[in-house]
């Protein structure tokens, strides 16, 4: 694993490789580089979760932390992500994290930078260290990916997550189904639509997905006050839900719109835990991706030992 771009890149051995490495940093594992590092942050995105928990990972595993703010560089002179990306190795950089809203940013950068890339999102296309954050949560609930019926409810269209989501939990033996409103249907995506009312009512797994907004090219009339009776997860819907089933969301919440405010933090949520996983997954990732260098030594190869 040279770069972490896609989870459709990597083999089911290496997604369980990286959940059980990411377990072993739960339960207190640590690990140090070997020598000074630099971790560069290039978000031109707004983050909360990814860039706090990347910082996190980052400065756990001992390296030096490089910040970056698109409205205060030379991006304002009119940069590129590629000079910025090939500026950052220049002067040191050992790895990139980087979030943009081009769909497939990475393209044009994996054939010339040589240091190690992490897709921290692309735009509607990925996002692929949430998808491992999510399938880390679900297994550790079920302990198996095979046969659950996992639904994936909102603004599918506009959503890097829905897409990582769905064909990484489909390779592992899930059934997706996608839910919401008509307008937010991608017909690209070939993965049956259920009403909300049967994707409570049959899911193991509810994943809820905000109306993305800022992606959509017209403005969505706002249904908001509405939404939620018709395409989001009410008190009354939560209640016919599988007594084991649990609701995830990748945040950041709009409450009252896609989830009743009271089911955020309700016993079925494990949305806070997702956050919590949000960091174990990327140290593991990480380390992945620096032992390749030999920066690094890799839980992985001394489990094997
Ligand atoms: N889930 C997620 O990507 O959140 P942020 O946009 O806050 O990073």
């Amino acid at each position: 694993m040279r770069n972490f771009i896609s989870v459709n890149h990597l083999s089911e051995e290496e997604i369980f490789s990286i959940i059980e490495t990411a377990e072993e940093f739960r339960h207190g594992e640590t690990r140090n580089v070997t020598q000074q590092l630099f971790a560069a942050n290039l978000f031109y995105e707004p983050s909360t979760r990814t860039k706090m928990s990347f910082i996190v990972a980052q400065k756990k595993l001992g390296m030096d932390v490089l910040d970056f703010h698109s409205e205060t560089s030379s991006v304002r002179k009119g940069e590129t992500l590629y000079d910025t990306a090939k500026t950052y190795e220049a002067i040191g950089a050992n790895i990139l994290f980087i979030r943009h809203q081009d769909d497939t940013w990475y393209d044009n950068l994996l054939q010339t930078i040589e240091i190690p890339i992490i897709n921290a999102g692309a735009g509607k296309g990925e996002h692929p260290t949430q998808c491992m954050l999510d399938l880390m949560t679900i297994y550790q609930e079920f302990g198996k990916f095979t046969g659950l019926n996992v639904a994936i409810a909102g603004d599918i269209k506009h959503s890097r997550v829905a897409r990582s989501n769905a064909y990484a939990l489909q390779r592992l033996g899930a059934n997706v189904y996608f839910s919401g409103a008509p307008e937010f249907a991608d017909t690209t995506l070939d993965f049956p639509y259920i009403s909300m009312d049967e994707a409570a009512a049959t899911c193991d797994v509810m994943m809820l997905l905000r109306i993305q907004h800022e992606r959509h090219e017209e403005k969505y009339v706002d249904k908001d006050t509405t939404y939620l009776q018709h395409y989001g997860l009410t008190t009354e819907r939560a209640r016919r839900m599988k007594k084991h089933a649990i609701i995830l969301h990748p945040a950041p919440i709009n409450r009252g719109v896609e989830i009743d405010t009271t089911l955020v933090e309700c016993e079925r949520s494990r949305i806070f835990k997702q956050m919590a996983n949000g960091v174990y997954v990327r140290m593991a990732i990480i380390t992945k991706l620096l032992a390749e260098r030999g920066f690094i030594h890799d839980l992985t190869k001394e489990r094997k030992k």
